[in-house]
C-alpha cells in the first residue's frame, strides 16, 4: 500500500505512522509527504526517514478549485493507494473529495460527530462532556465528517484545561491512526455507505465509564 501523506504543522501522527511503517506494523510504505505549509516540522520528520516531501504553497493559487487540481496532480505522480491526512489543515473541495473516494483518510481531535472544525478540547470543555477523543474516517464532502473507521476515548478530568485534555487525546491519536491504516492495509475494511465494517467479527465486552462509580459509596 502506497501511502501519500499531506500535513500542515508539526506533525506528530505523521511520526507515528513513519514509526509504524519502520517497525512493520502498518503494511504500507510512504510514498511522500507533502505540506502546503513550507518549513512545516512534519517535513522534517519525513525527510529524516528518508520519504521524499513536496511543498505546495495555497498562497500561491487564485482559489480552492486551482489548488485542489494541483495538488490532487502532485498526490497522483506518486500513485498512492491511500492518502492520509496527518494534521493538514485546509478545507477540501467535492471534487477533491470524490476523486479520492474511499482512499483519503483523516484523523480528527473529538469523537465525531461531536466538535468537528477547530479548538475542539475547548468546546469540549466549554460543553462539560465526561469523554472526549479521537475518531479516524474516511473523508466525505463535510468538514470533519465520514464514515468512522476508529475512536478511542479518553476520560475529562475536573481540573482539565485544553491543553492538558489535548495531550491526553493525542497520546490515543498516535494510537488510533497507525491502527486503522493497518487494517486498511490488511484489506479488513469495508466502506459500505455511511459506516465502515470489518472483516471479522468484533466483541462488544468493554465500555469507558467516567466518571467511575468508585467515587460514590457503593450502592447496596
Ligand atoms: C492533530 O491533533 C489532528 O487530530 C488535528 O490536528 C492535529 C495535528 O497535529 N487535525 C484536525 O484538527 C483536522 N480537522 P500533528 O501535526 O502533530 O499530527
Amino acid at each position: 500500500m502506497r501511502i501519500v501523506a499531506l500535513v500542515s504543522g508539526r506533525g506528530s501522527n505523521l511520526q507515528a505512522i513513519l514509526d509504524a511503517v519502520a517497525d512493520g506494523a502498518v503494511p504500507a510504505e510512504l510514498a511522500a509527504v507533502v505540506s502546503n505549509v513550507p518549513g512545516a516540522y512534519a517535513l522534517e520528520r519525513a525527510a529524516r526517514s528518508g520519504v521524499p516531501t513536496a511543498v505546495l504553497r495555497h498562497r500561491n493559487f487564485p482559489d480552492r478549485a486551482a489548488y485542489d487540481a494541483a495538488l490532487a496532480e502532485l498526490i497522483d505522480g506518486y500513485r498512492p493507494d491511500l492518502v492520509v491526512l496527518a494534521g493538514f489543515m485546509r478545507l477540501l473541495t467535492p471534487a477533491f473529495v470524490a476523486r479520492y473516494h474511499g482512499r483519503l483518510v483523516n484523523i480528527h481531535p473529538s469523537l465525531l460527530p461531536a466538535f468537528p472544525g477547530l479548538h475542539t478540547h475547548r468546546r469540549a470543555l466549554e460543553q462539560g462532556v465526561k469523554l472526549h477523543g479521537a475518531t479516524v474516517h474516511f473523508v466525505s464532502e463535510d468538514v470533519d465528517a465520514g464514515p468512522i473507521i476508529i475512536q478511542a476515548a479518553v476520560p475529562v478530568l475536573d481540573d482539565d484545561t485544553p491543553e492538558s485534555l489535548a495531550e491526553r487525546v493525542l497520546a490515543q491519536e498516535h494510537r488510533i491512526y497507525p491502527q486503522a491504516l493497518a487494517w486498511i492495509g490488511q484489506g479488513l475494511v469495508r466502506l459500505e455507505g455511511t459506516r465502515v465494517r470489518f472483516a471479522r467479527p468484533l466483541e462488544a465486552d468493554c465500555a469507558l465509564i467516567w466518571p467511575p462509580s468508585t467515587i460514590a459509596a457503593p450502592v447496596r
